[in-house]
């Protein structure tokens, strides 16, 4: 598919991959009010146009947090990435270090922190959700340090996580989610040749890393659900059954 403006990526993941990746990654939380909120008011905001100026010298570089950057802007962290690219968080940190902006790895990425600092030319970002259990926090610190990872960027709204409600629909999660997604990903051919079956292990590196086994998407969202600070008042399937217990 021919990308020629940023609102064709949308159109691109929605057709590439398995609808429950891609509800995934197009859907909020509860009824999706705030998410719409966000892109009514972000449309509204607008690029100011100057004119009959000097443009020769252009410079869009800036100073974030100490370090240069080619221009003020982040990848912010995207927990799942390896599951929409191969390897996706390895590929994301490279492009951002090609253009000179900074990569945030979030804390559940596919690819653990070795992985992709050691694969990155520069250092990226690590984004760190604040959790009850704290052999976890001090464990993924001490590896974000020893990796070479300065810049932390804390997510401080795990406290009372949002229940997606689209991901019990798109067999994120929900009953029979495993089976949905396997027979989703036979129909996605491309993506399950190129992602499913080349950019294994699917597991979040990080976090099996810390727990000694491999932790796949299901026991994902029950770990989270159980070390979030407070449990949400929403009610989810988190791919066991119902419990009062919801994911990010
Ligand atoms: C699919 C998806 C996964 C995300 N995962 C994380 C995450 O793991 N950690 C985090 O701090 N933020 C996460 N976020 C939040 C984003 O980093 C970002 O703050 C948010 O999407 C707002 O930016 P946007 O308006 O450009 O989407 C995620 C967002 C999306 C859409």
């Amino acid at each position: 598919m021919l990308i020629s403006a940023p609102t064709d990526f949308r159109k691109a993941a929605r057709r590439k991959l398995p609808p429950f990746l891609f509800h995934y990654i197009d859907g909020g939380a509860y009824a999706e009010h705030t998410m719409r909120r966000n892109q009514a008011d972000l449309s509204q905001v607008a690029l100011r146009q100057r004119i009959l100026r000097n443009v020769s010298g252009l410079d869009t570089s800036a100073t974030v947090l100490g370090q240069k950057f080619s221009f003020p802007a982040a990848l912010g962290p995207v927990g799942l990435t390896g599951m929409y690219a191969r390897r996706g968080e390895v590929q994301a940190a490279r492009a951002a270090a090609r253009k000179g902006i900074p990569f945030t790895l979030s804390t559940v990425s596919v690819c653990p922190i070795e992985e992709v600092q050691s694969k990155s030319p520069a250092p990226i970002w690590f984004q760190l959700y604040v959790l009850k259990d704290r052999g976890f926090m001090r464990n993924v610190l001490e590896r974000a340090r020893d990796a070479g990872v300065t810049t932390l960027v804390f997510t401080v709204d795990m406290p009372t996580p949002g229940a997606r409600y689209r991901d019990v629909h798109s067999g994120m999660s929900g009953p029979y989610a495993a089976a949905r997604r396997i027979a989703q990903a036979v129909l996605h051919p491309e993506w399950a040749w190129d992602v499913g079956l080349r950019g294994t292990p699917h597991d979040l590196g990080n976090i099996s890393t810390y727990r000694g086994h491999p932790t796949k998407l299901e026991d994902y969202i029950g770990w989270l659900a159980r070390i979030s600070i407070r449990r949400s008042a929403g009610r989810i399937w988190n791919g066991s059954g119902l419990s009062g217990k919801d994911q990010c």
